[in-house]
């Protein structure tokens, strides 16, 4: 669906810009000359989108010399993605949100190890208050089941122990469908039934028996998982620095993407934050059952995605969401 449909261009999510002195100043990028003359009624005219076709257009309304300058800042505004036909990636989409927090500590604050188990502390510790005559104290009469209590976060794994197949197979069953009869099911739950998630599993060669290394995308109709690019070339590059031992000694990774196609035209912009929500209820399926399974698991927030991309081949409004790092625990004595 989203082959066939024409290109529409709009300004991408809080863009910022400035005239001073004559000069555009679009992030980083400066402009000069006719774009400063046009560049408030250009901005206005894609507030409302343009089509590729219209764009043809567009600019015979400026005299020729003019148009081709024009032109070419268009090409400019879009090969620098700030004119956009596409969904958001999730940073993108919510990083100006972050302007109404407080800047309350130096800028490398967060950098030093200290300084973050002090922060974590301190957040942990948010509902220290002292409790009202009238609350009730809830009481643990049931113990809570065994992989419940287990389950923490895994960040060293034995890359001398290889997963079995069987475990591999029966934790990525829980993410397929389960068909009876006409009804299609699956062992989450998803608004509108709709499941816009896409899931990528990458192997790394000789970490789970039986299964040849290299990414493969999951289908989660025939439970099958279709060879994608077996010589995909993943490595730490893409991980930041207090990941990169985590990802270097997991025996297998799961990339989950949204693609906006599926649900979007239902839940309008709604759907992409039920696509999110859906990753969050994914990670912990797959951070409990794997637990079960016996293996260790690492979700993995942030990384630069971006690097290994072409990798995926995503649509065009499919968007990575997450990843989880996963391999058998390393047992410390
Ligand atoms: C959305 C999300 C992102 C996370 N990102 C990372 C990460 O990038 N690196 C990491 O080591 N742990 C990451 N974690 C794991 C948390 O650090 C961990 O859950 C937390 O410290 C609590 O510890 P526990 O899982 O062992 O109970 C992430 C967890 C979530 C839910």
């Amino acid at each position: 669906m989203s082959e066939e449909r024409e290109k529409i261009y709009y300004w991408k999510n809080s863009l910022t810009w400035t005239i001073e002195d004559g000069v555009l100043n679009i992030e980083a990028r400066k402009y000069k000359g006719h774009p400063v003359g046009v560049f408030s009624q250009l901005y206005y005219d894609f507030l409302k989108g343009k089509s590729e076709r219209e764009l043809e257009g567009y600019f015979s309304q400026y005299e020729s010399r003019a148009a081709r300058i024009i032109k070419l800042f268009v090409q400019d505004l879009m090969a620098n993605g700030f004119l956009v036909s596409a969904i958001a990636s999730p940073l993108e989409l919510f990083q100006s949100q972050y302007q109404f927090i407080g800047d309350d500590y130096p800028e490398h604050f967060f950098l030093v190890k200290d300084n973050v188990d002090r922060y974590v502390e301190a957040k942990k510790h948010r509902f220290d208050s002292r409790q009202r005559s009238s609350s009730i104290v809830l009481v643990n009469t049931n113990d809570l089941p065994e992989v419940l209590h287990r389950r923490t976060s895994t960040r060293r794994f034995d890359v001398t122990k290889k997963v079995d197949m069987q475990v591999f197979n029966d934790l990525l069953i829980s993410l397929c469908q389960k068909q009876h009869g006409e009804s299609i099911t699956y062992y989450y739950p998803s608004a509108g039934g709709l499941y816009p998630l896409n899931m990528y599993v990458f192997v790394k060669e000789g970490r789970v028996k039986g299964v040849s290394g290299g990414l493969y995308k999951l289908n989660p109709a025939n439970h099958a998982l279709i060879p994608h690019q077996l010589d995909a070339d993943i490595n730490t590059d893409a991980q930041y620095f207090t990941n990169k031992e985590i990802a270097k000694e997991s025996a297998f990774t799961i990339y989950f993407t949204y693609d906006g196609e599926v649900n979007m035209q239902k839940y309008k912009g709604q759907g992409y934050f039920y696509g999110i929500l859906e990753t969050g209820i994914l990670l912990g399926l797959i951070s409990y059952y794997a637990e079960y399974l016996g293996l260790g698991s690492c979700v993995i927030g942030d990384m630069e995605f971006g690097k290994i991309e072409s990798y995926f081949e995503l649509n065009t409004n499919e968007v990575y969401m997450q990843s989880i790092e996963l391999g058998m625990k390393l047992m410390i004595p």
